[in-house]
C-alpha cells in the first residue's frame, strides 16, 4: 500500500473541513541523548482499524516528520471517517445520542502528554490532545472545558452523530425495555456495540517515541463516562529510552491495571514486546472481578495491546486468538497476527 501526494491533500481537507486551522507549534525541548552505537529502524502499530494510518504516519517518519505528528495523521484518518463508528466522526453516541470523544498521546523525546475526554462536536480529539500538550501546562481538559479550549484554539464544531450512528442508537433505545412506549424493530437486526478505539505507536530511525489513542468510547455509555484512551498510561504510554504501547477494547478493565504503562514496564525489565503484552493482559484477567468472568475463569470481554520497543522489534496481543493488528515497516503496511493468551 502506498500513500500518494493526493491522499495528503485529501487529508488536508478533511482537517479544513473539520475545522482545524493548523498552527506553528512550539519548537520541541531538546531530545534526548541516544546511547552511543544505537541502530534502530522506524515501525508504527496500530489496531487494525490503523491500516491505512501506519502507511501514512511511516511514509512521514521517513520523510523526517516528528513520530508524534506522524500517528496522528495516522489516526486522523479514521477520526475523519464516517464509516468507523468506534472513532471521531461517525463514532457511536451515549445514551442520549450525544457523541463524546477521548484521546491522549504522548511525545517521548521531550517527555510530554496531553489528552482529552467528554469532548463534543471536534471530530479529532487527538489533535485537541497535542495541543493540550503543546500550549498548557496541564495534560488533560474535560467536557465543556475541553470544548471552549479546542473553540479558543481554532477547531470549529460540528454535528459527529451520522445517520446511520443515529439510526443505530435509536435501534438501541428502542429495544432497551419491552414496556416503554418506542415499538421495538420488528427485524433481527443486531445491535451494534463497540468498544473499538484506533491506537497507534511510532518509533523512528533514531529511537524516538511515540504514542495515540483516540475514540468514541463504549457505545451508548452513561453521559460523561470516560474510558482508557484518554487516561496516560491505561490508553496509552511511551518512554523515549524503553518504547510504547496502548491498548483497544474495555476501558475499564485497562484502567485498573495502568496496562500501557505496565506492558512497558515489563519491557524495561527486558522482556520482548510479546511477552510483555501477554504478561499484562495476564495481570488483566487476575485484576477481572467475579462478575465479568465466564465459568471457566476467563473474561467474558476482550482486550487488545499493542506495543513497540526503542530498536524497533513490535507485537500485538489480544486476550482470545484471532486478533489482527496493523504494522508498517520496510516491508510495507500489512495485518498481523495477534499473540493471544486464550483460544476463543
Ligand atoms: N478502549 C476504549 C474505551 O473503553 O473507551
Amino acid at each position: 500500500m502506498s500513500v500518494s501526494r493526493r491522499d495528503f491533500v485529501e487529508r488536508a481537507a478533511l482537517l479544513a473541513a473539520a475545522g482545524f486551522v493548523p498552527r506553528p507549534f512550539p519548537p520541541a525541548a531538546a531530545p534526548a541523548p541516544r546511547p552511543a552505537g544505537f541502530r534502530g529502524r522506524p515501525v508504527v502499530v496500530a489496531s487494525a482499524n490503523g491500516l491505512r494510518g501506519v502507511q501514512v504516519a511511516y511514509d512521514r517518519i521517513l520523510a523526517g516528520e516528528d513520530p508524534l505528528d506522524a500517528v496522528i495523521a495516522g489516526v486522523n484518518i479514521q477520526e475523519l471517517d464516517p464509516d468507523d463508528q468506534s472513532v471521531g466522526l461517525g463514532g457511536l453516541p451515549n445514551e442520549e445520542g450525544v457523541v463524546q470523544l477521548d484521546a491522549s498521546c504522548m511525545h517521548g523525546p521531550t517527555k510530554r502528554a496531553g489528552a482529552v475526554a467528554s469532548l463534543e462536536g471536534i471530530a479529532t480529539p487527538s489533535l485537541v490532545a497535542k495541543a493540550v500538550m503543546d500550549y498548557t501546562d496541564h495534560v488533560m481538559l474535560v467536557g465543556p472545558g475541553a470544548g471552549k479550549f479546542a473553540r479558543a484554539m481554532g477547531f470549529k464544531e460540528q454535528n459527529l452523530l451520522t445517520e446511520k450512528s443515529r439510526q443505530d442508537w435509536m435501534r438501541w433505545k428502542a429495544r432497551l425495555n419491552p414496556n416503554d412506549f418506542w415499538l421495538d424493530h420488528d427485524d433481527d437486526l443486531k445491535i451494534k456495540f463497540t468498544t473499538g478505539t484506533i491506537n497507534m505507536n511510532a518509533v523512528t530511525a533514531a529511537g524516538d517515541v511515540a504514542s495515540v489513542t483516540t475514540t468514541s468510547g463504549m457505545a451508548y455509555k452513561i453521559p460523561g463516562r470516560i474510558g482508557d484512551s484518554p487516561i496516560v498510561g491505561a490508553g496509552q504510554y511511551c518512554d523515549n529510552l524503553v518504547g510504547a504501547a496502548g491498548s483497544t477494547g474495555r476501558g475499564e478493565a485497562n484502567i485498573k491495571t495502568c496496562a500501557s504503562f505496565l506492558a512497558v514496564e515489563f519491557m524495561r525489565q527486558g522482556l520482548a514486546p510479546r511477552d510483555a503484552l501477554l504478561r499484562t493482559l495476564e495481570r488483566v484477567v487476575a485484576m477481572t472481578e467475579p462478575r465479568l468472568l465466564r465459568p471457566d475463569g476467563r473474561p467474558k470481554f476482550d482486550l487488545e495491546f499493542y506495543a513497540i520497543a526503542k530498536d524497533g522489534r513490535y507485537a500485538g496481543a489480544t486476550l482470545y486468538a484471532g486478533g489482527r493488528f496493523a504494522v508498517c515497516d520496510e516491508r510495507g503496511a500489512r495485518l498481523e497476527e495477534a499473540a493471544h493468551l486464550f483460544p476463543r
